[in-house]
């Protein structure tokens, strides 16, 4: 059974039973991950945890090397990945403390290494990349969640910022009118690389503020850190669900 890729903003240990970590160093073609992957198992099931900023939170969005990391966790035997997004919500119906499964994206970032098409080939690099989530670990998490009987919103726009600084109320307006349900900065490119691997990648998110001018109150950073803490574990709930149904389909015996 190949193991589960989660791609991380912070270490999940205490958020979930996962048995204990063993770290393995990699490198790359395209130089070096953000950090060392965590090979664990969560109900049973394979897991390998990769902290997209790195283990001291040091690497801000804009320069995580996304192509190494999905490098390293497909050459790991990683097939499917889950990227876990914190968001600031800009749907009405996606207040601070929501979790929401994106189905759709828009990409305004700028000046990543975005592709790894770097040499002409058959295809020029085009992937098709209209429904950006895999669409069966989409509905794999959707259904974990209802089984855990955990809330989530199954769909939504994930528009994707440059950062590191928040966005500005008019930016925020800007991306609501162009459809954007919520906003984050490391969605992309990951997903695309993601697709260009080949590998089945979807995003699970969780809403820790109202995106910039959204709310009378405006942003609370500190504020924005406490409801990740608190949404964490309702989010490592339904992929302990999820890990529990993939060991349970497959007949895989936990060995916990
Ligand atoms: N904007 C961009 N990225 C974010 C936000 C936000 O408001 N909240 C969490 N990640």
């Amino acid at each position: 059974m190949s193991p589960l890729g989660l791609i991380t903003s912070c270490d999940l240990t205490p958020f979930a039973n996962f048995s204990p970590c063993h770290t393995v160093a990699q490198t790359t073609p395209y130089g070096e991950p953000s950090d060392h992957l965590h090979h664990t198992r969560l109900a049973g099931h394979p897991v390998i945890m990769l902290q997209r900023h790195g283990p001291e939170h040091q690497l801000p969005p804009h320069q995580i090397n996304y192509r190494a990391n999905l490098w390293t966790l497909r050459a790991a035997g990683v097939q499917q990945v889950i990227g876990l997004a914190t968001v600031g919500g800009i749907h009405p119906q996606l207040p601070p403390g929501t979790i929401s499964l994106p189905d759709q994206l828009i990409d305004y970032t700028y000046g990543r290494e975005h592709t790894f098409a770097t040499t002409l080939r058959d295809t020029c690099g085009h992937i098709d990349f209209s429904s950006p989530y895999n669409t069966a670990l989409h509905q794999a998490l959707i259904t974990a969640a209802q089984s855990s009987n955990i809330a989530c919103r199954p769909n939504g726009v994930y528009g994707a910022t440059q950062g590191p600084r928040l966005e500005t109320a008019a930016e925020v307006r800007r991306l609501q009118q162009d459809g954007c349900d919520m906003v984050g900065m490391t969605g992309m490119p990951e997903a695309s690389l993601a697709r260009e691997l080949n590998l089945a990648y979807t995003s699970l998110a969780l809403v820790v503020n109202w995106a910039a001018g959204m709310d009378d109150d405006g942003i609370d950073l500190q504020h924005i850190t406490a409801c990740r803490n608190d949404g964490l574990y309702r989010v490592l709930q339904i992929i302990q669900t999820y890990c529990h149904q993939q060991t349970t389909v497959t007949g895989n015996k936990p060995d916990l």
